[in-house]
């Protein structure tokens, strides 16, 4: 049988992150494709290079031709600019929505049956807009952020407890911004709800508050230390987790951001929500039920993200 194509758009940190981990993972065989000439073929041998001490198997190719995606069965999106300190995600929406453009266009060309992974920021914008110029499923597009904010809150909150991170669970909603919707409610250690937690005394209010605005501002703080760009290992491991769950069909219960319609009170648009994600692409988005508190906190999220998608069609009259 063959191995599996993947094809990652975009040679940056988090795309030579992602084929390292892809060919160590024998996820598949890699195509990185990247305008910029030199880098992808750079990139791509060096890790080939990595395969004897390592020891998988796995081809890597460096392409600047969308030629070479032809037949992907996964298309990992990172092309275009990365923030620095002093902006926000959104800050880039006007130069990497052209950016989608070409991708989206790319990959319907190309790759048309592939699960298509979103990581360019602002990231529920840019899947929105990258879905409408390549005219793929619906189910077959989305955005990685949910696992990424995610990661970090179970992070955070497993160092807060001093419990192996795999105990922890915990769900980030929204959009990936800085009203994104890290759920309290259901989150937990060991099965047990953080407010469980708090009323046991094993972390107190303020702690968790802490902890949930910390997650909000996970991005930013990678930004402000590494000062030339954004992070890379936990966006480019959060894109493979949910590559292998469609690759391997394992029906994960993974937040990303999934096409809405009608879940969540949601139509019509992309932002993060709990999905499962197995051979069918996202093959179902979770319906949980929210309380005041936090659909007030998923609604505002929300409208942020309407906001940024109606800014894209003023920018680009064919999304209108
Ligand atoms: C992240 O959350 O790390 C990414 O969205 C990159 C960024 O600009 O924060």
């Amino acid at each position: 049988m063959a191995r599996p194509k993947i094809a990652l758009i975009g040679a940056g940190q988090i795309g030579g992150t992602l084929a390292h981990l892809t060919a160590m993972k024998e996820l598949g065989d890699v195509v990185l494709f990247d305008i910029a000439e030199g880098i992808p073929e750079g990139k791509a041998l060096d890790i080939a290079e990595s395969g004897p001490s390592e020891g998988f198997d796995a081809k890597l190719k460096g392409t600047q031709s969308y030629e070479d995606i032809a037949g992907a069965d996964v298309c990992i999106v990172t092309a275009g600019v990365p923030r620095k300190p002093g902006m926000s995600r959104d800050d880039l929406l006007g130069i990497n929505l052209k950016v989608m453009k070409s991708v989206g266009e790319g990959i319907a060309a190309h790759a048309p049956d592939a699960f298509v992974i979103c990581i360019t920021n602002p990231l529920d914008a840019m899947v929105w807009a990258l879905r409408e110029f390549s005219g793929l499923p619906h189910n077959k597009v989305c955005g990685m952020a949910g696992v990424l904010d995610s990661a970090r809150f179970r992070h955070f909150l497993a160092e807060e407890f001093g419990v192996s991170m795999k105990d922890v669970t915990a769900f980030v909603l929204g959009g990936h911004g800085d009203t994104m919707v890290p759920s309290v409610r259901y989150s937990t250690v060991a099965g047990i709800p953080l407010p469980d937690l708090v009323k046991m005394g094993w972390t107190s209010q303020d702690k968790l508050d802490a902890i949930v605005q910390r997650t909000r501002d996970g991005g930013a703080e990678i930004v402000g230390l590494l000062k030339t760009g954004s992070a890379f290992y936990a966006p480019a491991t959060s894109a493979i987790e949910m590559a292998e769950a469609y690759l391997k069909d394992q029906k994960r219960v993974l937040p990303c951001a999934a096409y809405c319609d009608g879940e969540l009170g949601v139509t019509g648009m992309y932002v993060g929500v709990p999905t499962v994600i197995g051979a069918g692409g996202i093959e179902k988005i979770v319906n949980i039920t929210l309380n005041d508190e936090e659909q007030a906190g998923f609604d505002n999220s929300v409208n942020a993200v309407k906001g940024l998608i109606e800014a894209c069609k003023g920018i680009d009259n064919s999304l209108a």
